[in-house]
């Protein structure tokens, strides 16, 4: 009824009440839209077109967006099998040197960093062609680049390569001990995650080393194909020789820290990208083609094919 209708003094309580009413009604309305939108805001998104499974878990806005959540839920699940994977290496005791070369696979490892190349040059061109790598971080050297072993999580794994580039083996047990805690608290601090890889400078190890790396929860991981960027050939050479050496399941040794291999990296991340390689993280490559008992035990050359150099690293 319009208000004009109404203009007897008499009736002024009466519109009070009716006032009263609507106003009350107006709420009521207003906590239905909001109950209704809450509930399509829970559960609404994880219908999809195809009607996926209803869990009742609330999803938020930002990842239900059709192939931006799916890859969201992939990266996920693969984190978690690569973490898995990594804690079951890491009991073993054994150094990992490939995969179970089933798999047209490379893990990428980059070590001696963090350097003036890291972020600008070898970051980009993982991010700009979809590629993962593993970095192997010296202790010392994270305070002059702070930030990128927090960037380098972003596109990979990363790991402790001692504090000082130390040659374990000829050192006594509690300066080899202090060699790769320190790193590994370093590491961990400047990324802000559990650090669950090792490389030993030079790939010098012995039992007291290999008991140390395992008592802190990490694995050893060596390599199959050593690029031989450390020794200052051109960087032609270098991607040549890992394409001609590379095999399913290899772990390719190179360091961040040589301009060569800057220039190379540009090359052989679409070159391998091209021969069919998927470029993974030591981690992804332990989870997705484990090497086997057998290939562990037999080290380096459970690794067929490989090309190696006992004096790198
Ligand atoms: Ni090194």
């Amino acid at each position: 009824m319009p208000e004009a209708g109404r203009k007897r003094p008499s009736r002024l309580d009466r519109e009070r009440a009716l006032r009263r009413r609507r106003a009350a009604a107006l709420l009521v309305l207003a906590a239905i839209v909001g109950v209704v939108l809450a509930l399509t805001l829970a559960f609404g998104s994880g219908g999809g077109k195809g009607g996926a499974p209803r869990t009742g878990t609330p999803v938020t806005l930002d990842v239900g967006k059709g192939p931006k959540k799916h890859a969201q839920q992939a990266r996920e699940k693969l984190d978690e099998l690569s973490q898995r994977a990594v804690t079951h290496f890491a009991e073993i005791g054994l150094p990992v040197y490939c995969g179970a070369t089933k798999k047209k696979m490379v893990a990428l490892t980059f070590d001696d960093g963090p350097g003036p190349y890291t972020a600008g040059s070898i970051l980009h061109v993982l991010r700009k062609r979809h590629a993962r790598a593993t970095f192997f971080l010296v202790g010392r050297r994270i305070q002059n680049w702070p930030s990128i072993p927090k960037m380098e999580t972003e596109v990979g794994a990363v790991g402790d390569h001692t504090w000082n580039h130390a040659e374990l083996t000829g050192l006594d047990e509690n300066a080899m001990k202090s060699e790769v805690e320190d790193a590994q608290t370093a590491v961990a601090q400047a990324t802000q995650r559990p650090v669950t890889l090792f490389r030993p400078p030079y790939g010098a190890r012995d039992g007291a080393v290999d008991r140390e790396v395992a008592s802190l929860g990490m694995v050893t991981v060596m390599w199959s194909l050593d690029s031989l960027d450390w020794q200052g050939g051109n960087w032609k050479e270098l991607v040549a020789r890992v394409l001609q050496a590379v095999r399913p399941g290899s772990i390719v040794l190179m360091h961040d820290i040589h301009p060569n291999t800057i220039s190379a990296v540009w090359k052989l991340v679409p070159a391998l990208h091209h021969l069919g390689y998927r470029l993974v993280t030591v981690p992804e490559l332990l989870a997705l083609d484990p090497p086997t008992d057998r290939q562990l035990q037999r080290g380096i050359d459970g690794c067929p094919g490989n090309v190696t150099s006992a004096t790198a690293g």
